[in-house]
């Protein structure tokens, strides 16, 4: 997820149990553009011991198959097309989720990238643009080419990060397509990670804002795979968290201000179904100084308790983080 889930915060992952295979942000790819460094660190120095897949976003084919091809210097498990990106900037120029609107062009993308990639190639996609009915015509043009896995995001370009995640039109590219095909959107839990499971049949998961709002969810659900009692977490752990990522998130040089607002992009996720009414968040929000930004999280985490498995429903449509995630992605 752009600027989330970087090296930094992989290491945090990591600490808590990692999941089999990490995707890095995207890589903006334009007629100009150079592999980007930050993101080729998470590449060539992935502390974590997990295959890890590049992202690409854009348009231009010759752009595209140049990246396609640096990348696959760097130690990937495969390069990923991301066709899902509903941000304004990134559909005004037909990149992203703005493919989705000509799947002309995208059966010409994605031969064009079968041909070039050595290795793995992958891809990321929303359910239409518009409408989900957009979606078997979708499914014919990837079916045509021999990718080697299909992640869905249930929800059209339209419908950003707000709706319910369509599940049947998962199931539908679980059936229509010859490869392994992961569900992505509104995992957050290890029972949702169950339902949506069962009602896919998806090969695999692909969890976003789910593990940064609890970065134990890749470990509960291999514990729940296991037969085991799944970790809970407290209260308490939401806070040492919260230190980690305030220390791993400072950066030398930089203001106050600019390091609770980094940190304030985690606590939107962290913070849902944290005290009445997101009473955490609420207060966290309005921090603009280490000793209010403190002050609030002692209050509201250093007490005995556990953290919520789920948000209220409410909590999950939260438009403060639609707008971060439109902006950013
Ligand atoms: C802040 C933010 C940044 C994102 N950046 C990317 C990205 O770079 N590439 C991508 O494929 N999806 C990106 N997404 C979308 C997520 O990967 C995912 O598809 C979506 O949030 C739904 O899944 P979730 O409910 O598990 O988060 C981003 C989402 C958010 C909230």
């Amino acid at each position: 997820m752009q600027d989330v889930t970087d090296l930094t915060f992989m290491q945090v992952i990591h600490r808590r149990g990692d999941p089999d295979l990490y995707f890095t942000e995207y890589f903006r790819v334009h007629r100009d553009s150079k592999l980007d460094k930050p993101i080729l660190r998470s590449i060539d120095e992935n502390p974590t011991g997990r295959p890890i897949i590049a992202q690409m976003i854009g348009v231009d084919i010759p752009s595209l198959v140049r990246s396609a091809k640096e990348l696959e210097k760097h130690p990937i498990a495969a390069v990923d097309l991301n066709l899902g990106c509903p941000a304004p900037i990134v559909c005004s120029k037909n990149a992203g989720g703005g493919l989705l609107r000509n799947p002309a062009q995208i059966d010409e993308i994605l031969k064009a990238l079968r041909d070039a990639i050595a290795g793995r190639f992958t891809v990321k996609t929303r359910i239409g643009f518009d409408h989900p009915g957009e979606f078997e015509r979708l499914l014919e043009v990837f079916a045509r080419h021999p990718i080697d896995a299909l992640t869905v995001h249930g929800r059209t370009v339209r419908e950003l990060y707000r709706s319910e995640v369509h599940l049947p039109e998962i199931r539908q590219a679980v059936e229509a397509m010859p490869c392994p095909v992961i569900a992505n959107g509104n995992v957050l839990s290890t029972r949702l990670a169950r339902e949506t499971a069962g009602q896919t049949g998806a090969a695999g998961l692909m969890i976003g804002r789910g593990a940064i709002r609890n970065p134990w969810i890749f470990r509960q659900l291999r514990e729940e795979a296991a037969g085991q009692t799944p970790f809970a977490p407290t209260l308490r752990d939401i806070l040492a968290y919260v230190e980690e990522l305030f220390e791993a998130m400072h950066q030398p040089g930089g203001t106050e201000r600019g390091h609770i607002a980094r940190m304030k992009k985690f606590l939107n996720f962290i913070g849902q179904g944290i005290g009445e009414n997101d009473a955490f968040l609420q207060a966290v929000r309005r921090a603009e100084t280490y000793p209010a930004f403190w002050a609030i999280c002692r209050e509201h985490l250093d007490v005995p308790g556990d953290f919520p498995p789920e948000p209220a429903r409410r909590a999950l449509i939260d438009d403060r983080s639609e707008r971060l995630a439109a902006a950013g992605s």
